[in-house]
């Protein structure tokens, strides 16, 4: 037999439909506040993601699935989808003639993790991506589509955690105070952390092991060193969150795994104690410059799906196709058996049936194991009436009705 690689999963069943329903609803949020859809290709050149989401980064470091293609040309499978828009919308021109733009996209990451609950090496996202605005406004009202988005398929309490990591312009100072911090408590810090005192001292601040949790409690604070474009910046978009009634908690720790972050970055967790985010994003005003455009500021995020879809598994009130119908049916003359069929999709109820002669009793103990609520009852009678003979399966009740009104008789 052979198996499927590790961390990359087939997602079916219940599963499945949850990530339809929830593309669905962030389509129709997304559309709503003025994103339009882009399709990415999986792969790009290697350089654009080393030189998009930064050298020092674990996912450039350690994470990439890198390979030569046939001519000899280092290609790699997308760990995000941030990079291949601004890709995108550099070879379009858009940074030079028409720069506000509003993307999404939702597809296939890759990322050489090691596999755990809720952590894949293939993974869904959806995410957003909007240039040429450099403004609070954008960002309060990206997060406030997610939080109702995230309220709309049943996350009642999303827990919005915002940061501002400062610009080019303050943050160097910063990255020297916390070194200088760092370096007299190094001892106490993992190896990793160690290293990354000198290569990317911000990310010591969200390792997750404790003896470095430990050190980091006491560092010093960004807060106290962003300049005043950055400070003003935050307090402008703290205020529009709050007016817009959006709960949220600053965290100090929260500085992201992809080095292109500026001012605002912000994640998303289910609820309280949840270990995981369900989403994070940011601002990135140097990334379109960075991979050879204008200099044109961009905000997105994105959403982690698998992530979203697992908690809904659990909690959700998503109904597994509550208008699906089986077809029990005893006919000489099988086309009968078609044209019903296609008088009950046409009024956008899901029907299937069995395509082989079995006995009446022999369907209907399938359609029970397969879950059905509801069968069509179908004989030599029925198909000479307009009515449908329905069977609710959970009570044993039987109806006729007209297809027309048969959804009604479904929900
Ligand atoms: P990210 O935080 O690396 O950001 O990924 C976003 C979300 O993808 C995470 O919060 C998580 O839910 C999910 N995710 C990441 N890695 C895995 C994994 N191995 N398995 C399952 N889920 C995972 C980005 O990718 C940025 N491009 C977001 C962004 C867009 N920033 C600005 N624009």
């Amino acid at each position: 037999m052979i198996q499927s690689l590790r961390g990359m999963r087939d997602i079916a069943g219940r599963e499945a439909r949850i990530f339809q329903w929830i593309e669905e609803r962030a389509r129709y949020f997304f559309e709503l506040y003025g994103y339009r859809e882009i399709k990415l290709p999986v792969m790009e050149r290697t350089e654009l993601f080393s030189r998009g989401i930064g050298d020092e980064s674990d996912i450039v470091q350690k994470e990439m699935y890198t390979f030569e293609d046939r001519k000899g040309r280092s290609v790699t499978l997308r760990p995000e989808g941030t990079a291949g828009v601004v890709r995108h919308y550099i070879e379009n021109g858009f940074d030079k003639r028409d720069p506000l733009k509003k993307f999404y996209y939702s597809g296939a990451m890759f990322r050489y993790e090691r596999p755990q609950k809720g952590r894949y090496r293939q993974f869904y996202q959806f995410g957003v991506e909007a240039f040429g605005m450099e403004s609070p406004l954008i960002d309060a009202d990206t997060i406030a589509m997610l939080v109702d988005y995230f309220r709309d398929i049943g996350i009642e309490s999303p827990l919005v955690k915002v940061n501002n990591i400062g610009c080019p312009g303050c943050r160097p100072d910063y990255n020297r105070a916390l070194q200088g911090y760092l370096r007299n408590h190094e001892e106490r810090l993992c190896p990793d952390c160690r290293k990354r005192i000198e290569t990317n001292p911000l990310r010591v601040l969200d390792c997750k092991r404790e003896s470095c949790r430990k050190v980091v409690a006491d560092s010093p604070d960004i807060a106290d060193f962003l300049c005043d474009s950055c400070r003003s910046y935050d307090e402008e978009f703290q205020k529009l969150l709050s007016a817009r009634k959006i709960p949220f908690e600053r965290d100090r720790f929260l500085v992201r795994g992809l080095d292109y972050y500026v001012k605002t970055v912000f994640e998303i967790h289910g609820g309280e104690g949840a270990q995981n985010a369900l989403m994070g994003g940011g601002r990135y005003d140097g990334l379109v410059e960075a991979l050879g455009g204008q200099p044109v500021p961009g905000f997105g995020f994105a959403i982690g799906v698998d992530r979203l879809a697992s908690l809904l598994m659990e909690t959700s009130l998503f109904e597994d196709d509550p208008g699906k119908l089986f077809m029990v049916w005893n006919l000489e003359e099988q086309a009968l058996l078609l044209e019903k069929c296609d008088i009950l999709r046409k009024c956008g109820v899901s029907v299937d049936f069995l395509p082989d002669k079995r006995s009446f009793s022999n369907q209907l103990k399938y359609a029970h194991r397969q879950g059905y609520r509801h069968v069509v009852i179908l004989g030599e009678e029925e198909a000479l009436s307009e009515q449908i003979h329905l069977k609710n399966m959970e009570t044993g009740d039987e109806t006729y009705v007209s297809p027309y009104d048969i959804i009604e008789h479904l929900i």
